[in-house]
């Protein structure tokens, strides 16, 4: 059976002296978003392993379980995203052994199952799902042989047997009062409480527990028992791990008064940008200090090219960092999709930097691209979100955009924030290569006020609602734009799109004329980001051509443009900046316009369907 890539998973774990089920299942609920095809928990009490499994949302296993497990103070739960074949009670996790005496959940991919499955069932053991991860509760099970082996040797010996990646977690009641962890692709973190330890596959599932944190990394294993934990090789060999502190409070991830994470984080957007530049820029000099570049100028100021890799909205923005390295900074950029970076066989040669941008830290694309790169002696830059993520922890240094936690499938703050962050990287290598311009400091100064510029966009929401009500019913969009701002067009199509269902392209204005334009007629609308800058003429003609083939005209235009309203037929202003800096105002209409048409369609806008929030696996 071929076995397609597709999974995000949630994992979580609870040991302590509290009843676990509502632990379990409040934390399972946080992270819904990264999948919800399927759920499933598992306790031990009264030293028997008692399990239940639901297809649907968490709230199905809640209700299958709601009077049970009202004992157990240890268990784990799972929630299953995955586009292989149809969810079902079978598939669903924990996957359990002959014995029903160990339960393993699992995020991630066991590529060499269908071997491990043949010599398994040869040896007797019988399976019950289409699943890779239940070859893991039988290898679990082979290996389980007390007195000599425990919990930990036992999965020790079965994943130094398995090929693939995993972020799993097992217990078995045959070694009671302890969950065995470990990481191998696939995020997972510890939490430690009061006499109490948690693991998870996404940290927001245990924030109102703890804030004290240690990140599993690749090949090592943890045993948490309610007054102890254990870092270890797979051999059992003890590992020293630092313990971290959680800066995010669990009432961030919280919605905070908005109907859902998207639109909180939309309106975020203020307060996300001035944490981006925190402690970065000097207005008196138009210097910036980036800390998590310390120790790498010399390095930094030797640069002869760089490549960005990235994918989706990052890969967007990406694009922007790329005309801003290069107009500013003068070094040789390109961008490329991670997924196509890592097996394309390309060029690294001296003197190549490669900056992997990724919100979440764990796409699995970014992450091989990364590790492509350093194979081929690249220094690496990695710009996330997540502190402790794996894409931070493996790259040369990483910068991080102190966005907080972004929960919404749709990325929007990380967005704006990577543009902040990519324009901090311009004005500071461009100083290294002492190719900074005497405009440093008005491009200091003029960052520092988007923030405010934000707010006073986001003041005109109602402005969008009304358009997002005039064409929600439309089935097909493009978006056009120039320079800078045919990155932002791209953006804008892409939060539509995967949001609202509608089906959403974005082009280089004047790529139309091309062929695309053949699809303009009075059902297309066009929106144009039609902001006064140095391609302003030339959008202006690129409008004409679809006006005068009927189609229908949405301009993000700026203020103080009264020509611009006579020429299409809707207009919304944005204020002036510097034209480099434009992408991260006209952006932000953009989103609300997908994040209202969304709603007004009926759509799950923070959980779009066959979406999931980071793609952890290729
Ligand atoms: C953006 O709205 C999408 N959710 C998706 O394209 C996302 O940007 C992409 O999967 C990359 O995620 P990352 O930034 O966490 O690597």
């Amino acid at each position: 059976m071929n076995y397609e890539l597709i999974f995000m998973c949630g994992i979580v774990g609870y040991i302590g002296n509290r009843v676990a089920k509502p632990i379990l299942v409040e934390g399972i609920k946080r992270l819904e978003y990264r999948g919800y095809d399927s759920a499933g928990i598992a306790l031990i009490e009264n030293n028997t392993l008692e399990s239940e499994v639901s297809v649907g949302r968490i709230t199905a296993l809640e209700e299958k379980i709601s009077g049970r497990f009202s004992k157990g103070t240890y268990g784990i739960v799972h929630t299953r995203w995955a586009t292989h074949g149809a969810p079902t009670l079978e598939n669903a996790h924990p996957l359990i052994d002959c014995n029903n005496s160990i339960a393993v959940v699992h995020n991630g991919i066991i590529e060499n199952h269908d071997l491990l499955k043949a010599q398994l069932e040869k040896e007797g053991h019988v399976f019950r799902s289409e699943t890779d991860t239940e070859v893991l509760s039988h290898l679990i099970e082979k290996y389980f042989n007390p007195p000599k082996a425990d919990l930990e040797y036992a999965v020790g010996k079965a994943l130094k047997s398995a090929r693939g990646t995993y972020g799993i977690a097992v217990i078995s009641s045959r070694d009671p009062n302890k969950i065995v962890a470990a990481r191998r692709g696939s995020p997972l973190a510890i939490g430690i409480g009061q006499e109490e330890y948690f693991i998870t596959s996404d940290i927001t599932a245990m924030l109102q527990h703890t804030k004290k944190v240690i990140y599993l990394d690749d090949n090592e294993m943890a045993v948490l028992t309610r007054d102890n934990l254990s870092i270890m090789t797979f051999d059992s060999i003890p590992i020293h791990k630092k313990i971290e502190e959680i800066l995010w409070d669990a009432e961030m991830i919280e919605k905070g008064g908005y109907n859902h994470f998207m639109l909180k984080e939309i309106h975020e957007q203020p307060e996300s940008l001035r944490n981006a530049m925190m402690e970065r820029l000097d207005d008196i000099s138009g210097c910036v200090r980036l800390k998590e570049l310390m120790g790498k100028h010399e390095v930094l100021r030797n640069t002869k090219r760089i490549v960005i890799v990235a994918c989706g909205t990052s890969w967007h923005s990406a694009l922007i960092g790329e005309y801003m390295i290069e107009d500013l900074s003068r070094i040789p950029t390109e961008v490329e999709y991670a997924s196509e970076f890592r097996y394309r066989n390309p060029v690294i040669e001296a003197g190549t930097v490669v900056i992997a941008i990724s919100q979440s830290g764990e796409t699995a694309d970014t992450l091989a691209a990364l590790r492509e790169a350093k194979r081929r002696g690249a220094m690496t830059i990695a710009i996330c979100n997540v502190v402790g993520s794996t894409l931070a922890r493996e790259s040369d240094a990483a910068v991080y955009l102190h966005a907080g936690p972004e929960i919404g499938v749709a990325s929007t703050k990380a967005f704006t924030s990577q543009i902040a962050v990519l324009y901090l990287l311009t004005i500071f290598l461009g100083s290294l290569k002492n190719v900074s311009t005497a405009k440093n400091i008005e491009m200091v100064s003029e960052i520092k006020k988007l923030p405010d510029l934000v707010q006073k966009i986001l003041s005109k929401e109602a402005e969008i609602y009304e358009l997002a009500k005039l064409y929600s019913n439309n089935s097909n969009f493009i978006y056009l734009g120039r320079g800078y701002n045919f990155p932002v067009a791209l953006e804008g199509a892409l939060k539509l799109k995967e949001i609202s269902y509608i089906h959403a392209e974005g082009y280089p204005a004047a790529e139309m004329k091309h062929g695309p334009i053949a699809l303009i007629d009075r059902n297309m609308p066009v929106v144009f980001i039609a902001t006064k800058d140095s391609t302003y003429e030339k959008i202006l003609s690129n409008i004409q051509e679809v006006r005068a083939r009927g189609g229908k005209v949405i301009a993000i235009a700026s203020e103080g443009d009264s020509m611009i309203q006579k020429k299409v037929d809707h207009v919304f202003y944005i204020p002036n900046t510097l034209e480099v800096l434009t992408p991260i105002l006209s952006v932000i209409p953009l989103q609300l316009l997908a994040y209202h048409m969304a709603v007004i369609r009926g759509c799950d806008v923070d959980k779009p369907r066959n979406l999931a929030k980071s793609v952890t696996v290729e």
